[in-house]
């Protein structure tokens, strides 16, 4: 499934009747069971920075490097492992650095490599974990790689995916090989003057496809990751992993045209036609575990703590469990788990749609593999936005008592929402390769603004006048300045969750049993023997509602111990609660011991 089949609204429509079939199957009560012995990866909180939008350190308005590393205290702080960053090479900035010119070196408005090693240097002094974007689809076209393959330059003529295109039998004119699309509108292939052939790209004209069938291009891109794995980071997010390889062209060197989806009418969006061609093809799934062969073989050599592979996939769980790897050998350690963005986005918050998310993943993941919880990144509206700013704690409870990894984006933790940016002030591709009328079902720009630490000026995100986007309207009380300063909101019940889940054996090894509650009411409990038993129950619906929790779990004591509570839960932190009769306003979520 694609990134953009997910945004359309006819999808929505074919998601909601799969989803009431599955339902109302699926409103069972669901137990698994987790093993001891973890790997630092298998209940970490990664943290993604989008780098150009965290902290500007030299006035410029662009978050850079010593930005970040000035900021690795607030992340040790805020208690999670790793932070992922978006890319941070050198890049002429179409699609903000996932258009790479070169994969070796820094972009320099966000600093140097000496720049890198300082911020790697004082991660490993606090005890945090640094995992770069590896970027491996595509790269500019104003990287070398792409020049010399223009010039047919020995070893880098089949760099990319070249073709001469199909001569037009009515009109004797040249046009492009097949009918696919690029995911930023219009044909995925451009004619290029000087080789006299088309190329291939899937995502911007700038941003031309790698061919993987060239052993040279998997050579390059594995040094890449051993590069960065010398300067001390401890893994990869992998971009757009699906659309690596492409079908071969058939026995007269022709590829096939896509169908037509029949989701929307407009012909430059992606969506309008299938993807069977030039996504989720079986290659790739081989291409990641090589990748993981590079990674575990570094660590042989050289020791250290394991680094990790995580793979950006939105493609059906048939296809992304593929690449945890099956039971002779080891693929991606966690492939991102988009479900509670997905489905959620399309279908509504609710605990049906809760449970159903989790189920999804649960029961499809392969035996002895690691789970894992997104809420949010730099392509999505804002978890806040997207939920709704209510159920902001919620969710955030909900990733880090549910069993594996969680993922948090930058200011998820604050419950930052979306930006209001104009036609005028839009800089995403996407969005620009758009219209003023329909170009905010494309842009990723609200979700790119940047970060709030202060309610001063510019947010304390910069010392200089301007910012590269507009700031969110709402930094003045959605800032880390002000939520440090108060004895409860998002950001110091973000803190508690990432403490509980440092100290709970029972978080980090416990059985996991959840189910829908009367309706609207969602409710998880992790139990180890030996240790206590922690939890969760959250009011998705819109009215209050009373509970009696006995009817989940018999064996619960007549009352909890609050732990955490939602910010405006009227509770108390610390008390017992009676749970045979528990009252939740709408929004409520709590945290319970049975200690
Ligand atoms: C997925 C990235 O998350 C997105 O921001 C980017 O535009 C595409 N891949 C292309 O690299
Ligand atoms: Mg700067």
């Amino acid at each position: 499934m694609t990134l953009a089949l997910l945004r359309s609204k006819a999808f929505t429509t074919l998601l909601s009747l799969v989803l009431l079939v599955d339902l109302g199957q699926a409103i069972q009560e669901t137990t698994t069971t987790a093993s001891t012995s973890k790997d630092w990866w298998e209940t970490a909180q990664f943290y993604q920075i989008y780098p150009r939008s965290f902290k500007d350190s030299d006035g410029d308005g662009i978050g850079d490097l010593n930005g970040i590393t000035s900021k690795l205290e607030y992340l040790k702080d805020l208690g999670v492992t790793a932070a992922w960053l978006s890319p941070i090479f050198t890049s002429p900035m179409v699609d903000f650095g996932y258009d790479i010119s070169d994969f070796f070196d820094i972009q320099p408005e966000y600093g140097t490599l000496d720049d890198f090693r300082n911020l790697i240097k004082k991660a490993n002094e606090l005890g945090l974990k640094i995992i770069l974007d590896f970027v491996p689809n595509h790269s500019s076209d104003e990287n070398d790689w792409f020049k010399k393959s223009v010039k047919r330059e020995k070893g880098y003529a089949d760099y990319y995916i070249w073709h001469d295109g199909k001569v037009n039998a009515t009109t004797g004119k040249r046009e492009p090989p097949s009918n696919w699309l690029q995911y930023f509108r219009g044909s995925a292939w451009q004619w290029n003057e000087e080789r006299q052939q088309y190329y291939l790209h899937q995502f911007a004209v700038q941003q031309p496809d790698l061919n993987y069938r060239s052993p040279d291009v998997v050579a390059q891109m594995k040094r890449v990751l051993r590069y960065w794995l010398n300067e001390g980071v401890a893994g990869f997010r992998c971009d757009t992993v699906p659309t690596l390889f492409e079908v071969q062209p058939d026995a007269d060197g022709q590829y096939p045209d896509e169908a037509i989806s029949g989701i929307t009418q407009d012909p430059d969006d992606r969506n309008f036609l299938t993807a069977k061609y030039v996504e989720d093809q079986p290659e790739t799934i081989d291409m990641v575990y090589q990748w993981r062969t590079v990674l575990d073989d570094y660590q042989r050599i050289y020791g250290g703590n394991s680094s990790v592979l995580l793979i950006e996939t939105y493609s059906p769980a048939w296809y992304t469990m593929q690449f945890y790897g099956n039971r002779s050998v080891n693929g991606a350690h966690l492939p991102f788990n988009f479900n509670f963005i997905s489905v959620i986005e399309k279908n509504g918050l609710s605990a049906k749609t809760v449970q159903y998310s989790i189920d999804l993943w649960l029961q499809n993941m392969p035996a002895g593999r690691t789970p894992n919880w997104v809420l949010g990144n730099h392509d999505r509206r804002r978890a806040a936005s997207r939920y709704g700013l209510k159920h902001i704690d919620a969710m955030n409870m909900l990733v880090m008592i549910l069993p594996g990894a969680s993922v948090t984006y930058q200011g998820e933790e604050l419950g930052m929402t979306d930006g209001e940016i104009s036609w005028e002030d839009t800089v995403d591709p996407w969005a620009c390769n758009s219209n003023p009328n329909i170009f905010e079902q494309y842009t990723r720009d609200p979700e790119r603004t940047p970060f709030q630490w202060t309610s001063g000026t510019n947010a304390g995100f910069t010392q200089g006048p301007t910012t590269w986007l507009p700031l969110a309207a709402d930094y003045k009380t959605i800032n880390v300045e002000t939520e440090s300063a108060a004895d409860h909101s998002h950001l110091t019940i973000y803190k508690s969750l990432t403490a509980l889940r440092r100290s709970s054996k029972t978080l980090q090894n416990g059985n996991t049993r959840y189910k829908v509650l009367s309706e609207d009411v969602f409710v998880v409990k992790r139990s180890l023997s030996g240790a206590a038993s922690i939890i969760y129950v959250s009011n998705f619906g819109s009215s209050t509602v009373t509970v009696n929790l006995t009817e989940f779990d018999k064996t619960l004591p007549a009352s909890l111990g609050l732990l955490i509570r939602s910010l405006d839960s009227k509770k108390t932190d610390g008390v017992k609660y009676a749970i045979g009769q528990l009252e939740l306003e709408s929004g409520e979520a709590l945290v319970f011991s049975t200690e």
